[in-house]
């Protein structure tokens, strides 16, 4: 949510500021916008609309000097020029990036106001940079007042600033929202994340809630806001640029579609052990004993991680024989929840930022209870504060709409469940039938990916439609809220996901012919249930579209479209049913022209509450 890269060092810094802009897009993308610093002059240049806009009107293509370029998710203050970052200070000197939420900035805008500072924008942000300024006035230096500024802030932030006083430093700080530092030759990056840099740098540092750092073109100073001096150690991204590049694929999303063969393998690499009936996740090596005693879990997450969730709960309480509760992350902490030492919560987050489910973790662990993290981005927030944990290694997800996370996700969750099932008893026989099961999975993925282009006619004959149902039983459930998140998010259609028994207690009442209907019913104990709900749709002439395991001539008498796909364990059905889901919402999107991997008012990684 908002991208933040900046540069030091001997080369023109706009074209790197520009590329790293394009990487970070899909966190981002109502405005963006660039500031250079050089002695007494600083240029600064923004743009409603995409990167592309603003590169059209960029004219500063060759001058050598700190950089900081921001693509922006638009909270406090409607998209436009004006609003878009960065924003500088009365005297022009100052420039500043910003993401995150300034809680406080009405009383300090007012605040400056009155002291005679004139803002030009409506956002919050504008208020820290005035802030700097008048700091400014009692340290002269920008690190100082940056940190007597921060001080007065209350909110979250990651902020990168420049300044034409001291034009051969950026100054960076976080609270909340990651930053990253990029550790050249003669040379130094700043980015919100690493996809911006690692063409030019593997090197990276992380900084850390409440850090401050100063960075020169041959230097690197962290410190904490109190200033006190930081020691901290250089890592290794191992992201690949292929991964972060479209491959050929026209969007993102078809791309991490494609990829969840690869991605599933990934995420059970090393890790199923085939002859021991039983799953090897070192993450958890230090919880062993927590997770054998814990008496319950708490699985906290948002979006398309808390269909994951809930899948996960059922998995659990069904083999790992344990009370689990699914919970949004984004409710748990606001309700005081009865959280005890001995307790485990999961986080599950593919970006490992998002603030909810951060915050999350936060509550649980001031509780006492274990916290443990399943992201996907190595090194994130939630991974790094988390007491163990698992990574899903799906690689960079770029598409906005979640797709290969999710079903690593479940993977990764179905892996956790056998751990702790035969920690609870669960035999090596039953054991070893899991990893079976598990290990097909990819396969059976890819027979399913090669059935896209029965997918896509579907797609076309059903793109009008105002409205969608996605219905599912047990643990294909959280697989048509999923289904119908897919298609709410890039096609704008609005859909809505139902346990297929609720239908009958009032979404029955929106069927008629206008209404297509996705019901999810592989061969697993709901299925002869299904079979009747499916039959009440089209006793009302809704359309249906019927995600099988096999073409079963009663269901074939009562849909309108079917779609196949293998058998497998019920527990691991979801992995497979949701796939066909994913290409009908990318597929129904494509053909209404909607922009696939940017939707409206979605970014990647919602870094605020
Ligand atoms: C949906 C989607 C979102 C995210 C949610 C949580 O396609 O991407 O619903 O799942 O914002 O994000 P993470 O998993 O990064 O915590």
């Amino acid at each position: 949510m908002c991208g933040i890269v900046g540069y030091v060092g001997n080369k023109p810094a706009v074209p790197i500021l520009l590329e790293g802009l394009k990487r970070l897009e899909y966190r981002g993308y109502d405005s963006a916008g660039i500031a250079l610093a050089e002695i007494g002059r600083l240029i600064v240049q923004k743009k409603i609309g995409k990167v592309s806009q603003l590169e059209k009107e960029l004219n500063s293509f060759n001058v050598v000097a700190a950089g900081i370029g921001h693509t922006r998710w638009a909270t406090h203050g409607a998209p436009s020029d004006i609003n878009a970052h960065p924003h500088t200070d009365c005297k022009n000197e100052i420039a500043l990036i910003h993401n995150g939420i300034i809680e406080n900035y009405n009383a300090i805008r007012t605040k400056l106001e009155k002291d005679g500072h004139v803002f030009k924008s409506a956002t919050d942000t504008e208020a820290l940079v005035h802030l700097i300024e008048e700091m400014k006035k009692y340290s002269g230096d920008l690190e100082t007042a940056v940190r007597l500024a921060l001080r007065q802030v209350e909110g979250t932030y990651g902020i990168a600033v420049i300044s034409s006083k001291e034009p051969d430093k950026i100054i960076a700080a976080r609270k909340g929202s990651p930053l990253i530092i990029g550790i050249g030759e003669n040379e130094n990056f700043l980015a919100s994340d690493a996809a911006a840099i690692v063409d030019y740098t593997r090197k990276v540092v992380y900084l850390e809630d409440g850090e401050i750092a100063v960075i020169c073109k041959n230097s690197v100073d962290t410190k904490t806001i109190d200033n006190k001096t930081t020691e901290k150690q250089v890592e290794q991204v191992t992201i690949d640029l292929a991964q972060i590049e479209k491959g050929g694929f026209s969007h993102f999303m078809l791309k991490e579609i494609m990829e969840q063969p690869e991605t599933l393998r990934n995420a059970m690499r090393g890790r199923v052990l085939l002859e021991e009936g039983n799953a090897k996740l070192s993450g958890l090596d230090g919880v062993k004993s927590v997770l054998e005693n814990a008496q319950r879990i708490i699985l906290a997450a948002c979006g398309t991680s808390w269909h994951a969730g809930l899948v996960g709960e059922y998995m659990l309480e069904q083999y790992g024989k344990v009370s689990v509760e699914t919970e949004y992350a984004s409710e748990f902490r606001y309700r005081d929840p009865i959280v005890k030492p001995g307790d485990v919560v999961f986080l599950i987050s593919q970006s490992g930022e998002t603030a909810d489910t951060l915050a999350a973790l936060h509550e649980a662990k001031q509780k006492g209870a274990a916290v443990l993290g399943i992201c996907n981005v190595v090194g994130s927030t939630i991974a790094r504060e988390s007491d163990g944990g698992v990574y899903i290694h799906a690689g960079p997800e770029i598409g906005v709409a979640s797709t290969k996370a999710f079903t690593s996700q479940l993977v990764v969750l179905s892996l956790v469940t056998l751990l702790i099932a035969r920690q609870r008893g669960m035999s090596e026989k039953e054991g070893r039938n899991i990893c079976a099961k598990l290990l097909e999975l990819p396969q059976k993925v890819q027979a399913i990916l090669h059935r896209a282009t029965e997918i896509e006619k579907i797609a076309e004959e059903l793109k009008d439609s105002s409205n969608f149902l996605y219905l599912g039983r047990g643990y294909n459930f959280p697989v048509a809220l999923e289904g119908a998140l897919k298609l709410k998010e890039i096609s704008y259609i609005h859909a809505e996901g139902y346990p297929a028994a609720e239908m009958k207690h009032g979404p029955i009442a929106l069927i008629d012919e206008n209404m297509p209907v996705v019901v999810i019913a592989p061969k697993d104990r709901t299925y002869e249930k299904i079979i009747s709900n499916i039959q009440e749709v089209k006793a009302r002439h809704g359309k249906v579209i019927a995600i099988v395991n096999e073409v079963d001539p009663r269901i074939a008498a009562l849909a309108d479209y079917l779609i196949q796909v293998p058998e497998t364990a019920d527990f691991l059905s979801p992995v497979l049913t949701i796939i066909p889901l994913q290409l009908l919402a990318y597929y129904i999107a494509v053909k209404r022209g909607c922009n696939i991997d940017q939707p409206r008012n979605l970014a990647k990684s919602v870094t605020v509450e």
